[in-house]
C-alpha cells in the first residue's frame, strides 16, 4: 500500500525515483510525487494520478543527486495534489514520504495549531515534517529530531525524509516495510526489494523500531532509543523472475501465462515420488512434530484465503486432522484459542498484508507457532515467522493475483501429502497426487493451447447486473476466486456460493438471462453439482460450465469450457484458469484499467 522510493548518491535522481515509481506503481497509484534536493534547495514535484500524470509535470532534467518519491494509496484526506506526498514543514526545512497511518494525528496536528502551525494536507503524514522541523529549531540533530517525534507517534510507519541543509536522508521503519540498497558509492530506498533488484543485490530490511541514517557513503543503523545496530546485509535471490512487461499486453496477461513455469518453480526440488509425498524444507517439521499436532490453523486474505481453504480441504482430507482456515482480518479480534502445538500458516503473496501479520502476532503472542506459506522473499511475514515455504512465483505485479494462487494452492498441498504420509494418506495415494502435480505444469500448457469459447462467456457477463459463481467441495473456494477476479477489475458485482447454499438464498436472483458459473470438475461431488445446474436452468439461467475435457456434463452449460484432467485433489490448479481468463478478457471488453482497478492495491499494509 503505497510506494516509497529514494535515492541519494552521484547519478542524476530523477530518472531513477520515476524508474523506482513505475516498479512500486501497482502498491497504490492515486496521487505520485517526488522531491529533488540540488545545493540546498529541495523542489517538490506531484500530481493527482499515475505515474505517467507525474512526468506531465517533471523537467526534462534536473541535476539533484538526491531525492525521495511516493506513490498513493489514500487512506487520510481524498486524491487531491495537497494530499500527494512528499509533504513539507511550514519553515520548508523537512520534506517526507511516509506509508502506514499516524494513529494520533489529530492531537499532534492540535499540538501545532496551537504553536500556530497549520497543516496543508489532510493527510495524517503531513503532521510529522512540522514536528520534526520543530524539534530540529529546538536544537535538535536530524537522528534526535526524528527519534523524538516518532517516539510521540502512534501508529505504523515507513518513512523517507529530506533535508534542506543536511546531505543526508533519515528512514524509519515501524510496521510499514523499507528496504536499504547498497550501490557503490550510492544508495537506493525502496518499499519492496523488487524495485531495488534492477540496481544492487545488496540489500539491508530495516526492522520495526530502526532508523537510518543514509548517505552515499553507505548506512548508519539505529533504533529509536539510540542504541547502534550492525547493517545486516542481505543477498537479494537473482533468480527471482522477470518483472518487465515484454511483449504481454498487461502483467494479468503476462502472470497467467506464466502459471506453468511458475508452478515447476514451486514443486522443484520438492517431491520425494518413492515416499509419496512432498517435502518442504524450509518448514523444518519433523514427524514427531506432524504426528502430535492437533490441528492446522491457516490465515490470508481475498486470494491468499481461497488458497487457505483449499489447503484447509486437502489437510482434513489427506492427513484426517482438523484444519481450520480463517479470514485474516477477523483472527485477532475474535480472541482466537490458540494451541501451542497447533501448526499456524499465514499465506500471503506479499508477505506485507497487515491482516495477516496481525493475526501472525496474535498467535505469537498466546504462544502458537506460525510458518509463512509467502512468495515475496525476505517480506515481513517471512521474516516474522522464521520458519515458512516460499512459493517462488516470482514478481506478481498485477494487483489481481494469479500465479501466485496456483502456487499457494501447490505449496498447500505438498503440505498436505506430507502432513498426510505420517497419518492416514498411503503411499500409492501420495504418489497419485505428486505425479500429478508434476504434470500439472504441463496440463496448464494444453489448456493455454485451446482455452475454450472464453469469449462467449464474457459476452454472457459483460453487461450482466450481477453473476453468480458456485461449486461444491474443492471448488467452491474456486467459484470465490473466480467471483472476486471478475468483481475486482470488471467491476461487476458477483456473488459466490458453494452450490449447495444456492436454493438457500441466491437462487431468488435468477431471471431470465441471468448468467451464472458454475465450476464442476470431474469429482465425487460433481453428481451433487449436476443439481445445482438444473435448479439454475429451471429459472431461466444461462450456465458457464468449467467441466473436465471430454465428460458428457458438458451438454449441461451454454457455454462449456473444459480443462484437462486431473487427479480430483488438483482440480483447483486447472480450473481456476477459465475463471482468470474470463475475468481479464472481460475487464478488457469493458475497457477498464486491468492492472491497475480503481480504490485497489496489490499489498494492504494497513489494517
Ligand atoms: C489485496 C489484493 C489481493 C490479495 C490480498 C492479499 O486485497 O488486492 O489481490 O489477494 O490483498 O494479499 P497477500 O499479499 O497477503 O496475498
Amino acid at each position: 500500500m503505497c510506494g516509497i522510493f529514494g535515492y541519494v548518491g552521484h547519478q542524476n535522481a530523477l530518472p531513477l525515483l520515476v524508474e523506482g515509481l513505475r516498479r512500486l506503481e501497482y502498491r497504490g497509484y492515486d496521487s505520485t510525487g517526488v522531491g529533488l534536493k540540488h545545493n540546498d534547495t529541495i523542489e517538490l514535484l506531484r500530481a493527482v494520478g499515475k505515474v505517467g500524470s507525474l512526468q506531465t509535470v517533471l523537467p526534462s532534467s534536473h541535476n539533484a543527486t538526491v531525492g525521495i518519491a511516493h506513490t498513493r494509496w489514500a487512506t487520510h484526506g481524498g486524491v487531491t495534489e495537497a494530499n500527494t506526498h512528499p509533504h513539507a514543514s511550514f519553515d520548508g526545512e523537512v520534506h517526507l514520504v511516509h506509508n502506514g497511518i499516524i494513529e494520533n494525528f489529530r492531537q499532534l496536528k492540535a499540538q501545532l495549531s496551537a504553536s500556530g502551525i497549520t497543516c496543508s494536507s489532510e493527510t495524517d503524514s503531513e503532521v510529522l515534517a512540522h514536528h520534526i522541523a520543530l524539534a530540529l529549531k529546538e536544537g535538535r540533530t536530524p537522528q534526535e529530531a526524528v527519534a523524538n517525534v516518532l517516539s510521540r507517534a502512534r501508529g505504523t510507519w515507513g518513512l523517507c525524509i529530506l533535508f534542506t541543509s543536511h546531505d543526508l536522508l533519515i528512514c524509519a521503519r515501524h510496521g510499514s516495510p523499507l528496504i536499504l540498497g547498497k550501490g557503490d558509492g550510492e544508495m537506493f530506498i525502496s518499499s519492496d526489494p523488487h524495485a531495488l533488484a534492477h540496481h544492487t543485490n545488496r540489500v539491508i530490511y530495516l526492522e520495526d523500531g530502526d532508523m537510518a541514517t543514509v548517505t552515499e557513503e553507505g548506512v548508519d543503523l539505529s533504533r529509536l532509543t539510540g542504541q547502534h545496530v550492525e547493517a545486516n546485509v542481505t543477498v537479494l535471490d537473482q533468480n527471482w523472475g522477470e518483472s518487465e512487461l515484454g511483449d504481454s499486453p498487461h502483467f494479468m496477461h503476462k502472470e497467467i501465462y506464466e502459471q506453468p513455469d511458475a508452478l515447476r518453480h514451486c514443486i522443484a526440488g520438492r517431491v520425494e515420488r518413492t515416499l509419496g509425498r512432498g517435502r518442504l524444507g524450509g518448514m523444518r517439521l519433523t514427524n514427531d512434530v506432524m504426528v502430535q499436532t492437533p490441528y492446522v490453523g491457516l490465515l490470508g486474505c481475498g486470494t491468499a484465503y481461497h488458497a487457505a481453504e483449499i489447503g484447509k480441504m486437502l489437510i482434513e482430507s489427506m492427513a484426517r486432522l482438523p484444519a481450520v482456515a480463517n479470514i485474516s482480518s477477523e483472527f485477532r479480534s475474535n480472541d482466537p484459542v490458540i494451541n501451542p502445538k497447533a501448526l499456524h500458516l499465514a499465506v500471503s503473496q506479499s508477505g506485507e498484508t497487515a491482516d495477516t501479520i496481525a493475526a501472525i502476532r496474535e498467535i505469537q503472542l498466546k504462544g502458537g507457532q506460525a510458518f509463512g506459506v509467502v512468495n515475496v522473499v525476505g517480506s515481513t511475514i517471512a521474516r516474522l515467522c522464521g520458519q515458512g515455504v516460499y512459493i517462488h512465483s516470482g514478481p506478481e505485479q498485477s494487483v489481481a493475483s494469479t500465479k501466485a494462487f496456483t502456487n499457494m494452492v501447490a505449496a498447500l498441498t505438498i503440505f498436505a501429502t506430507q502432513i498426510g504420509r505420517t497419518g492416514n494418506l498411503s503411499r500409492a495415494e501420495g504418489r497419485a497426487i505428486m505425479e500429478g502435480l508434476q504434470q500439472t505444469p504441463h496440463l496448464m500448457e494444453a489448456y493455454f493451447d485451446d482455452v475454450g469459447p472464453i469469449d462467449e462467456a464474457v459476452e454472457l457477463v459483460a453487461n450482466a447486473k450481477s453473476v453468480l459463481f458456485l461449486g461444491r467441495g474443492l471448488s467452491a473456494p474456486v467459484a470465490k476466486e473466480g467471483a472476486l477476479k471478475l468483481m475486482e477489475i470488471a467491476y461487476i458485482p458477483c456473488l459466490a456460493y458453494p452450490a449447495g447454499e444456492m436454493k438457500h438464498g441466491p437462487i431468488a436472483l435468477l431471471e431470465e438471462g441471468s448468467p451464472v458459473v458454475i465450476v464442476a470438475p470431474n469429482d465425487h461431488v460433481k453428481d451433487k453439482t449436476l443439481s445445482a445446474i438444473h435448479e439454475c436452468r429451471a429459472r431461466g439461467a444461462r450456465i458457464i460450465l468449467i467441466h473436465e475435457k471430454g465428460d458428457p456434463i458438458e451438454q449441461e452449460g451454454d457455454v462449456s469450457i473444459g480443462v484437462p484432467a486431473v487427479h480430483p485433489q488438483l482440480t483447483p490448479l486447472l480450473t481456476v484458469l477459465p475463471l482468470q481468463l474470463l475475468a481479464y478478457r472481460t475487464a478488457i471488453k469493458l475497457g477498464c484499467d486491468v492492472d491497475r482497478p480503481r480504490n485497489l492495491a496489490k499489498s494492504v499494509t494497513v489494517e
